[in-house]
């Protein structure tokens, strides 16, 4: 077998960074103001900035920054909010958290999204069962926009808070537009792993709303009112450690340069790949952040066996729909089956990719990938 490439390459990011980020780090350590520091404070300014919503919170997770939202909303018992089927189990996690019911609706086949056109039947399906739709999530699946600009119109129109799910695709924009600013609130992850991780876990929140704002930062420490003695609702522990806030500053100060080189690599894997498998699509007007760069093949066990005999790794999101999962299949779907939904669990294979990949490894990926599916 040959040397074993890795599937994200944190080792080389932080040769280029470690060492500010290790100063940075150990400015808190010097500073001691572990919780809420003045590291938390710059971050939120800089994501805000960044993507151009008003308002950013910090909070511990991509979970908490989708489950924040939906408790400042009150959407509780007796509500639906409508998720993909196609997504990480969080997407889905967070309604059943407040005691809500999700409902699984189909993707798009191209852009492995949630299908704008199953949001109204989704809505019908709950009114069915008594249910009343309170929301929908839409997911940047592997850094693709979601289509904001076809689901803000229909959310409106059914009354719905439209709550962007963008653990994976910070960094993305569609028509110019960075996500985060796309939704009434929008919530991410800083997970090692996503395209700006940070060195264990986080998460924030982005919003134009001053007043959810509010009940948001509330939340965030045990639903505050005055002082932290003073308890006027049912929050969390939800707050992002100073410490993870020094390394995301680094690693945001990088961030535009490392989402160009994100491109270039797509883009050559589109060019190398595309006539023996199906490669990912980039829709119009839309620029995704590559959390992941996802192919579809057939025989998949096959061919990932074959790749990791030639020292690739590869990874699966997601093999089983959420609609299929056993702590999930018991909720409602907006129709009797979600065949887009499952015939891409049978089929997506995930590449090694990030901002260090250079080109002679990734020409050893697209040799072997080619072999493996000849
Ligand atoms: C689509 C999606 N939603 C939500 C989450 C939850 O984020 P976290 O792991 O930071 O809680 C993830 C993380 O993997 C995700 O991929």
């Amino acid at each position: 077998m040959s040397d074993v490439i890795p599937f994200i390459d944190l080792k080389a990011q932080r040769k280029r960074i470690g060492a500010r980020m290790d100063q940075a780090i150990q400015r808190v350590l010097e500073h001691g103001q572990y919780i809420l520091g003045p590291e938390v404070q710059a971050l939120e300014s800089g994501l805000a900035a960044f993507c151009g919503a008003r308002h950013a919170l910090s909070c511990a997770s991509g979970t908490d920054a989708l489950l924040l939202p939906l408790m400042a909303w009150g959407i509780g018992r007796g509500d639906a909010v409508i998720v993909p089927s196609f997504t990480f189990v969080a997407t889905a996690e967070v309604v059943a958290l407040v005691g809500a019911t999700p409902v699984f609706a189909d993707v798009l086949a191209d852009t492995y999204n949630l299908d704008p056109d199953a949001i109204g039947p989704a809505c019908t399906a709950a009114r069915k069962q008594g249910l009343k739709p309170r929301a929908v999530i839409p997911v940047d699946l592997f850094g693709q926009p979601a289509d904001y600009d076809r689901i803000a119109p229909i959310a409106k129109t059914l009354g719905i808070k439209l709550l962007a799910d963008t653990a994976q695709g910070f960094g993305a924009s569609l028509n110019g537009t960075r996500v985060g600013a796309f939704g009434d609130a929008a919530g991410t992850s800083f997970f090692p792993a996503k395209p700006l991780g940070c060195y264990g876990d986080g998460g924030a929140v982005f919003t134009d709303d001053d007043a959810l704002l509010e009940v948001l930062v509330s939340l965030r420490v045990h639903g505050g009112g005055r002082d932290k003695y003073d308890n006027v609702r049912i929050g969390l522990n939800g707050r992002l450690d100073t410490i993870q806030a020094a390394v995301l500053l680094e690693k945001l100060a990088v961030f535009e340069d490392e989402i160009a080189v994100r491109h270039r690599i797509a883009r050559r894997y589109n060019e190398l790949l595309a006539d023996a498998v199906v490669v990912p699509i980039v829709r119009e007007g839309a620029r995704p952040v590559w959390a992941q760069y996802t192919i579809q093949v057939e025989r998949r066990e096959t061919v990932q066996a074959r790749l990791k005999e030639a020292g690739i790794p590869t990874a699966v999101y997601y093999p089983i729909p959420l609609h299929r999962q056993s702590g999930y299949r018991h909720f409602p779907a907006a129709a009797a089956s979600l065949p887009v939904t499952d015939a891409l669990a049978e089929r997506v294979l995930s590449l090694p990719m990030h901002p260090y990949l250079d080109a002679a490894t990734q020409d050893r990926i697209v040799e072997a990938v080619r072999d493996a599916v000849r």
